[in-house]
């Protein structure tokens, strides 16, 4: 399986955001993880589509993963589709219809995925799965970065996992909440192949050295190279 590893740029320096994507996917990152949070749907605020846009003026050519933690949804699609996102993912309780969202998504160019918190069920999958690019399962509460992962997502994993391959669908399956060198392994196990860590990545090194995400990254591939 591909592997990606995908930063969230929650925990990064955003005095200095163009310049910690760039340090980042030069050690090797895949993706840039961008959370966000509307004060509403979770009880914190974070950046829109502007800081989107500017991360692609700016030169970043990697995958951006906009991860939505907004409600209602619809309204800021064609927004974050403009501002150069490739991924965008939101919450099925979220959103009144599902399918439109999904839609809205995939005419704006963009690649859709449903995201479930650690308590939500997957029934929103069984007429989807087949319209999605993306499966994101939460492994911490959606909100804030650096909490402890919660280990029954595994077991989601594994049941998200076994209905694309059932389906012989290529949707990939992605973990954000409580990943490091720890136990990225065997969330890999559990068939995620798209890793979202933030303050695991964001936290490393010191902070003058242009090279500090080198290792952590390298930790991260090194685990991987194991399953
Ligand atoms: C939480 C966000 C996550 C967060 C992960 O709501 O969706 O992407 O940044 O942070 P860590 O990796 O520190 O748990
Ligand atoms: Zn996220």
């Amino acid at each position: 399986m591909a592997y990606r590893i995908a930063p969230s740029i929650l925990s990064a320096d955003f005095a200095r955001l163009g310049e910690e994507v760039d340090n980042v996917l030069k050690s090797g990152a895949d993706i840039v993880h961008f959370d966000v949070m509307d004060n509403h749907y979770v009880p914190n605020l974070t950046i829109g589509p502007l800081v989107c846009e500017a991360l692609r003026k700016h030169g970043v050519t990697a995958p951006i993963d906009v991860h939505l933690m907004v409600k209602p949804v619809d309204r800021i699609i064609p927004d974050f589709a403009k501002a150069g996102a490739t991924y965008i993912t939101f919450h099925p309780e979220a959103s009144e219809h599902i399918d439109r969202t999904i839609g809205l998504i995939r005419e704006a160019g963009c690649k859709p995925g449903l995201v479930f918190n650690p308590a939500t069920p997957l029934d929103a999958l069984e007429w989807t799965l087949d319209k999605l690019d993306m499966v994101l399962l939460m492994s911490v509460n959606p909100g804030f970065g650096g909490q402890k992962f919660i280990p029954h997502v595994l077991d989601k994993a594994r049941k998200v996992r076994q209905m694309i391959e059932e389906r012989g669908l290529e949707v990939s399956l992605e973990i954000d909440g409580g990943v490091g060198p720890a136990n990225i392994m065997e969330v890999a196990r559990a068939g995620v192949d798209t890793f979202v860590a933030g303050s695991a990545v964001f936290g490393a090194g010191k902070d003058s050295d242009p090279q500090r995400y080198n290792s952590i990254i390298a930790a991260l591939r090194a685990e991987l190279a194991k399953v």
